[in-house]
């Protein structure tokens, strides 16, 4: 499996809080059955998480693959970030401020749960101008797809991705989230599930309950698409692949 959504690096964001944290967290990754991680520290949140793109976070990325290369932890680990959607975002992207996913167009972007649809659409549509494609991080966590979740198809159809959550879809964000993560899935509009981990045990790395679930509740070619195949294109910059969107009655 590859892992698209992770808070792995050390001490700059609300995810691991120490070296020996993010250590953990790979191993979990690795034994769970995850060969490729992507490290998305939250970017680009004003007075919080500023975290942009420069020597400092290329030091401390570099500090945790020769790290994780030390403990021989099996796992690749590739360069991102989760960039929160402000009016700066489209400048942030071309002056390279921010890191997309593996050096890629694909971008993993977060909107603030309560975003008027109207400045997601303006974001959207503005990055994808410029060259970029957006993968839009756990839509299903925000309160104006729950209420409207027609708003996930136009993204879909509109071509951008979506990224649902592992927790959200195992039901551990409440029954909003899970009702959302369903309705997307069902509709064929999820292009990838990650862990968006932020610690070892809780919101955690591991994914083998998820690879089994969606086995379970979807197949194994959904399955693999939406934890292998599409991650992988992403990583590599080609066309997402999908089942015909399902428009909502
Ligand atoms: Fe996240």
């Amino acid at each position: 499996m590859i892992d698209i959504h992770t808070h792995v690096m050390p001490g700059i964001d609300d995810g691991s809080e120490s070296m020996d944290m993010s250590l953990q967290m790979l191993a979990i990754a690795a034994e769970s059955g995850v060969h490729t991680i992507v490290a998305t520290p939250h970017c680009n949140i004003p007075d919080e998480y500023e975290n942009y793109a420069g020597d400092e976070m290329m030091s401390l990325w570099r500090q945790l693959e020769s790290a994780a290369a030390e403990a021989q932890i099996p796992v690749k680990l590739c360069r991102g970030m989760e960039i929160f959607a402000t009016e700066a975002l489209p400048e942030l992207l071309t002056e390279r401020r921010v890191w997309t996913i593996n050096d890629t167009k694909y971008f993993l972007l977060e909107f603030s749960f309560g975003e008027d649809p109207d400045f997601c659409r303006y974001i959207l549509r503005k990055a994808s101008d410029l060259g970029f494609r957006p993968i839009i991080a756990h839509p299903e966590r925000y309160f104006f797809v729950q209420d409207d979740p027609e708003l996930a198809y136009e993204f879909c159809v509109s071509g951008y991705g979506l990224q649902v959550n592992k927790g959200s879809l195992m039901g551990r964000f409440g029954p909003g989230p899970k009702r959302t993560a369903d309705l997307i899935l069902d509709h064929g509009l999820c292009a990838c599930i990650a862990s968006d981990a932020h610690r070892p045990y809780e919101r955690s790395t591991f994914m083998t309950d998820l690879r089994d679930y969606l086995e379970e509740e979807y197949g194994e070619a959904y399955m693999r698409l939406l934890l292998e195949e599409n991650p992988a294109r992403i990583l590599s910059g080609r066309d997402l692949l999908g089942f015909e969107p399902i428009p909502f009655r």
